[in-house]
């Protein structure tokens, strides 16, 4: 696993996707260390006075030859809103790479990778860093509405993909877990990875556990440090209190006490 660094990123694309996230690309003037999804960044949120601590955000893009990395930031409070804010040409200080990042899998899997939200963002680096073929590789989406949806059109080559809103504007109409996929393919995948508001996740992890099917999740437990010293981020597991920051934020669903 790489080490640890602090370092300056350059801003270099800062765009809405839909109503509340955006997409922010920073670059770096180094060579970037070993990244891998499920991994994160902590961020130290410049120009405002009422945000003390770092913010933590999944990695969801990375270029190597031009040192660049991205990220999809939803808007939430006081921390988010001002990152969606800085201009391009400013620097963003960060803390990376962060946390141990999903099992990949093996050529011979058949993924499902459930996303709610921005937790689309490690699941679509997953579905890239893979390497497994288009087919192997299904992406169950949820969001409450059409217009919460993130549709990023240029990964349709890595993986099929499937949509869920609650209200039905966009694929069907549910929760990702009533969705035909999840209620009547689940069993065809090797593994199921998830990552989106909690429940989205209890109820995925609940299902593959009940089949025996292989499942991680990444938890996004508030966090102040990220690198295992405040306690704040702690996940009562089956080996005991993790911190998510660094035993996590990815686990096995058999590990976790849901
Ligand atoms: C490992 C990890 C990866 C993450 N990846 C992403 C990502 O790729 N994109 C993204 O948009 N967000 C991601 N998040 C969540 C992101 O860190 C929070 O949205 C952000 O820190 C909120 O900061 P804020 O100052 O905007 O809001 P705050 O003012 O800190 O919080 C606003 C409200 O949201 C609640 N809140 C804050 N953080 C969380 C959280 N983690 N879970 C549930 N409720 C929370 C607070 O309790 C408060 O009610 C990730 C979190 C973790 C732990
Ligand atoms: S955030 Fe401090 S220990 Fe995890």
């Amino acid at each position: 696993m790489s080490k640890k660094e602090v370092r300056d990123f350059l801003i270099i694309e800062n765009r809405p996707l839909n109503n509340s996230n955006f997409f922010i690309k920073l670059k770096s003037n180094e060579n970037l260390p070993d990244l891998f999804p499920g991994q994160f960044v902590n961020i130290d949120i410049p120009e405002q006075n009422e945000v003390f601590l770092r913010r933590p955000f999944s990695i969801f893009e990375v270029d190597y030859n031009d040192n660049t990395i991205s990220l999809i930031v939803k808007i939430l409070g006081k921390g988010s809103k001002k990152l969606t804010e800085i201009g391009i040409g400013k620097t963003l200080n960060l803390v990376l790479p962060l946390g141990k990042g999903f099992t990949l899998p093996e050529k011979s899997d058949k993924v499902l990778l459930v996303g709610g939200g921005s937790g689309m963002a490690p699941m679509l680096f997953l579905a890239k860093k893979s390497g497994l073929l288009k087919g192997q590789v299904h992406l169950l989406i949820g969001a409450r509405a059409h217009s919460d949806h993130i549709v990023l059109n240029e990964y349709a080559e890595y993986g099929h993909f499937f949509y869920a809103t609650d209200d039905g504007t966009f694929g069907e109409k549910g929760y990702v877990t009533q969705h035909s996929v999840f209620k009547h393919s689940l069993s065809d995948y090797t593994k199921v990875y998830a990552c989106g508001p909690l429940g989205m996740m209890k109820a995925v992890a609940a299902e593959a556990k009940s089949q025996n099917i292989f499942c991680e999740v990444s938890l996004e437990n508030l966090m102040a440090c990220g690198f295992g010293v405040c306690l704040c981020c702690i996940e009562p597991t089956t080996k005991g209190n993790l911190c998510v920051c660094t035993e996590g934020p990815v686990f096995n669903v058999n590990d976790l006490k849901w």
